[in-house]
């Protein structure tokens, strides 16, 4: 493989750099430049009718694939008013779950060859609930889940080699929300000036993914102060709650740092206690409707002498101090702003761990693909 990494040091890093142009791609499959009053005739065309009779979205996927399920819920519910549930496939497949009628299920996987996501979804079609429609979301064509499905909604990251997935959940995130917007739209329940809007917004979106690269060289001097850390928090709210999820397990799979992602609501419930000057926490603080509630939280941490590493907009005129540091990540709209602020915890594991020696494409005890149970 080594030729292919070009002028980039690994694989990771090659693969944080195409997401620009991954999800330029990506998005092009609904969005055409030049009209942004309505999506692509051609998108999903073919399965309209399916998608007009469902009521219920259950997802289904593991580790990073998981995490772009969890924001595709609070898109699903709040943009949409469809209900979702998003499952780990390996405790889904286990507990005898009820599956409603009229579902969509969406199993989200990289490599579509995830033992435990390919049972989940055989479990479900075993039970043959009526109108259950079944989608692969995945980035290999020629997978098992693709040819298990009846829809293939394909993720154009083009090939990941490195074990942390990055393009693909990113392109997982960006198809979640033309899907979405497909669904909203054929359901009538996204229109006019609403969704003129979201296509114009996802149009920035690989502008904004390109200017976030820029946050490489403040990011790399950032992960200095992590070098020796035993353990680490990341904390978001709303839609960047499952960014921070991803961003602690980035950082352990890569850089074996003990890191635990929360919803920073949920501080106060235990994991306060473990705050003290050699805990680091990074939090994910666009300007958005939860900023003020998030700005509480982390007043809380730093008069426990927590140690603050804050990605944030301009907008909300955080600025560094003793133990608080900060780092601009370009403007985005709430919406959308989960896939822009992935990049700056991609980085932030990455130097972290080039910094600790670890192996970064091939971390420890991990395959990239689990075809195992
Ligand atoms: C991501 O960085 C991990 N290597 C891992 O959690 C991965 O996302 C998971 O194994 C699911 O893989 P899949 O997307 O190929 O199903």
């Amino acid at each position: 493989h080594n030729a292919d990494k070009g002028e980039f040091k690994h694989y990771m890093l090659k693969e944080i750099y195409e997401q620009p142009d991954a999800v330029a791609r990506t998005i092009e499959m609904a969005l055409d430049n030049n009209e942004t009053s309505k999506l692509r005739d051609d998108f999903l065309q073919r399965y309209e009718t399916q998608l007009a009779g469902i009521r219920h979205v259950q997802i289904l996927a593991c580790g990073t694939s998981y995490h772009s399920g969890l924001v595709a819920k609070y898109w699903f519910e709040s943009l949409i008013r469809v209900p979702c549930s998003v499952e780990v496939a390996s405790e889904f497949r286990y507990r005898n779950p009820v599956v409603v009628d009229n579902c969509l299920v969406i199993c989200i996987s990289q490599s579509g060859e995830t033992a435990d996501t390919l049972s989940a979804l055989r479990d479900i079609q075993k039970q043959t609930p009526a109108g259950l429609v079944s989608l692969a979301l995945c980035n290999v064509p020629t997978s098992s889940l693709v040819r298990e499905t009846d829809i293939f909604l394909p993720t154009l990251a083009g090939p990941e080699i490195g074990v942390a997935s990055t393009k693909a959940f990113t392109t997982q995130l960006a198809a979640l929300m033309l899907l979405v917007l497909k669904v909203g739209v054929i359901q009538q329940r996204v229109t006019g000036e609403r969704l003129t809007t979201l296509i114009g917004e996802l149009q920035q979106l690989p502008g904004q993914l390109y200017a976030s690269l820029n946050l490489d060289a403040p990011i790399k001097t950032m992960s200095e102060h992590f070098e020796d850390k035993k353990s680490c928090l990341f904390l978001g709210r709303g839609l960047q709650f499952p960014i921070a999820l991803e961003g602690a397990l980035k950082l352990k799979e890569i850089s074996y740092i003990h890191a635990e992602g929360y919803a920073a609501g949920e501080l106060k419930h235990g994991p306060l206690a473990l705050v003290d000057k050699d805990m680091p926490i990074v939090v994910l603080a666009p300007k958005d409707s939860m900023f003020d509630k998030l700005k509480a939280n982390m007043q809380e941490v730093h008069a426990r002498h927590g140690e603050l590493f804050v990605f944030a907009s301009e907008a909300s005129q955080m600025v560094a101090e003793d133990r608080l540091h900060v780092v601009y990540v370009p403007e985005v709209c709430e919406v959308l702003a989960p896939i822009v602020y992935s990049v700056p915890v991609q980085l932030l594991s990455y130097h972290v761990a080039v910094m600790r020696g670890t192996d970064v494409d091939q971390p420890r005890n991990l395959a990239k693909s689990v075809t195992v149970e």
